[in-house]
C-alpha cells in the first residue's frame, strides 16, 4: 500500500464521525488495571482513550498511526478529555517504535489489512508483547485470493479489503510468528466486494511464556 495515499485518505476522515472499525476487538480485551496497552492504527484515538480509562493511572496506552490528521485528532481528543496516560506516535505497523516485551495487550481494529507485509507486522506484535501477553485484533479477510486488479484500486483500498488475505493465510502467519491459543472470537457472514467476498473477524492469541508475577514474589 502507498503510505502517502493512506496518510492523505485517513487525514481527510479524521474529522468525520464515520465508523472505521470492523469488529469489537476492545470488547474482548479484558483490560486489567495497570496494563500496558498498544493500539495499532489508532485512528482518532477512541479505543486508546477507552483503554486508558480501563487500565487506569498505573497503566499506559500507546496509539500508533501513520496518518498525520488522525494523530492530530487523537492528541486533541486526549487533551480535551484530560487523559494523560496515553501517547500517540507516528509509526508504521511494520516498525513499531517500542522496545521488546513492552506490552501486556496489543489491540488493532481494521488496520492490519493495509500492511504490505503482514508477516513483518505480526513479528513486530510478537516482539513488543511481554511473555504471556495477548493480542485482540479485528480485521477483514477474503474468502478467496484478492485479484491483482483490486490491490491498488482506490475504492477497494478505501474500503479496507484490497489488502486482505484469506483466513488460512492469516492463521498461518500467526502460527509462524509463534502465537499460541489463537481463537476466533467473532466472524461475520461473507459479503460481496467487487468480484469476491470478504468477512470481518476478531481474533485473539498469546505470546507463549509465563506472565511476570505482579505480586513481587517469584
Ligand atoms: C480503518 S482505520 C481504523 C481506525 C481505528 N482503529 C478505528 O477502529 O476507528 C485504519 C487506521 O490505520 C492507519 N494505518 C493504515 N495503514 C497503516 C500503517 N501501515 N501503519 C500505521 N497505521 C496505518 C490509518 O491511518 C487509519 O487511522
Amino acid at each position: 500500500m502507498d503510505l502517502s495515499n493512506i496518510n492523505l485518505r485517513y487525514s481527510q476522515l479524521a474529522k468525520t464521525e464515520c465508523c472505521l472499525s470492523c469488529g469489537g476487538a476492545l470488547n474482548f480485551s479484558k483490560i486489567q488495571p495497570g496494563e500496558i496497552c498498544v493500539d495499532l492504527g489508532s485512528g482518532r484515538g477512541t479505543d486508546v482513550l477507552r483503554m486508558a480509562e480501563l487500565t487506569g493511572d498505573e497503566g499506559f496506552v500507546y496509539g500508533f498511526d501513520i496518518s498525520d490528521g488522525m494523530l492530530k485528532t487523537a492528541r486533541e481528543n486526549a487533551l480535551k478529555f484530560g487523559v494523560t496516560n496515553v501517547k500517540f506516535i507516528r509509526s508504521e505497523l511494520e516498525n513499531i517504535e517500542l522496545p521488546d516485551q513492552t506490552a501486556d495487550l496489543v489491540v488493532s481494529n481494521c488496520t492490519i489489512n493495509h500492511a504490505e507485509d503482514k508477516a513483518v507486522v505480526w513479528n513486530e506484535i510478537f516482539r513488543i508483547l511481554k511473555r504471556g501477553g495477548r493480542f485482540v485484533v479485528s480485521d477483514i479477510y477474503a474468502t478467496s485470493t484478492v485479484p491483482e486488479e483490486y490491490r491498488r484500486d482506490p475504492v477497494a483500498v478505501s474500503e479496507c479489503w484490497a489488502g486482505s488475505v484469506t483466513k488460512e493465510e492469516y492463521m498461518e502467519t500467526l502460527s509462524i510468528a509463534g502465537f499460541e491459543s489463537v481463537t476466533i472470537l467473532e466472524d461475520s457472514l461473507p459479503y460481496s466486494k467487487g468480484k469476491i467476498e470478504v468477512s470481518s473477524f476478531t481474533i485473539t492469541g498469546e505470546r507463549p511464556g509465563r506472565k511476570p508475577c505482579s505480586c513481587g514474589k517469584r
